[in-house]
């Protein structure tokens, strides 16, 4: 049996990591995408250089050419701007967009039976964008971001309460943006309630923390956005997609009557195995939380309903 096969595109700092990743865990052989001449190429290169050391017979190879990922099982897309320090997620969005055209176009053509998953941001404008203008069944692409800000949420609630990480899971819905919304009446050190460890106003700090996460990186960075944990959460949707592992992760997933909504992008738990997004789990929230994700969802529709293309 071949190897799987995982399409990069976009060639910056969170698909060289993803490329590392997942070749050195040997989860398919690699292709890297991006505009500049010579980066894809250069940096599949000197990462295939390296397999003998991992022991992995993986194939990591970059391209200009989006002929190269025909047959392509799996697509992560991380194409576009990432922010300045100042900038939110959603002045991202013209400039992101135009790109997203470009790439749908190519995927229609090249790999119109892959899995997709969205990184680039906006992330809840940019998955409808790459739904829509692909026309692929919507469980065929989604967009990571909850992952991300739910691994966010587990490793500063772990710090505090001084428990391993691996104890703690959580769950963060809601757009991509300050207006997420982490559950915190979801979120245990193993089934036990964090309110059994940490006081309201301690909890508060975590869960405003969590909402500014990305934020307190691209300010520390100053040239750039977190790559490292967006990349390892993009690879772990890849990965229960071509494991049929059926993880049980929070993703931006389009609605269809879940949580009262249908028709738009955004962040809700969600099950991934070999169909894709197979099911999106429509979780009872406190009427606190309700309200937030309602108000979260309102914002994601407004930009997206702003969508001109
Ligand atoms: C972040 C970017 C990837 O949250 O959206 O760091």
């Amino acid at each position: 049996m071949a190897r799987k096969k995982i399409g990069l595109i976009g060639g910056g700092q969170i698909g060289g990591v993803i490329a590392q990743l997942a070749a050195t865990r040997e989860l398919g052989d690699v292709v890297i995408l991006d505009v500049t001449e010579g980066v894809p190429q250069g940096k599949a290169l000197d990462m295939w250089e390296g397999m003998p050391v991992f022991g992995s017979d993986a194939k990591i190879t970059g391209t200009n050419n989006y002929a190269d990922l025909k047959g392509c099982d799996a697509i992560v897309i991380t194409a576009g701007v990432p922010r300045k320090p100042g900038m939110s997620r959603d002045d991202l969005l013209n400039i992101n967009i135009g790109i997203m055209k470009n790439v749908a176009d190519n995927l229609k053509q090249h790999c119109p039976d892959a899995f997709v998953v969205v990184v680039s941001n906006p992330l809840d404008v940019m998955v409808y964008a790459c739904q829509k203008l692909t026309g692929f069944p919507a469980n065929k692409v989604c967009g990571m971001a909850g992952l991300l800000d739910s691994a966010r949420f587990r490793a500063f609630v772990a710090a505090e309460i001084g428990v391993s990480v691996e104890d703690v899971s959580a769950m963060v819905l809601g757009g991509h943006g300050d207006s997420m919304v982490p559950l915190v009446d979801y979120c245990t050190v193993n089934g036990i309630p964090i309110t059994k460890f940490l006081s309201a106003d301690t909890i508060k700090a975590i869960v405003d923390r969590t909402k500014q996460a990305g934020g307190e990186v691209v300010a520390l960075l100053k040239t750039g956005s977190a790559f490292v944990s967006p990349a390892v959460c993009a690879l772990e949707m890849v990965e229960s997609y071509l494991k049929d592992k059926k993880r049980l992760i929070a993703c931006a997933a389009k609605l269809n009557g879940e949580y009262g909504k249908e028709g738009y992008y955004i962040g809700v738990p969600t099950i991934i195995g070999a169909g894709g997004v197979e099911k999106i789990v429509d979780l009872e929230l406190n009427t606190a939380d309700k309200a937030l994700f309602d108000t979260s969802f309102g914002h994601v529709k407004e930009m997206i309903d702003g969508l001109k293309f």
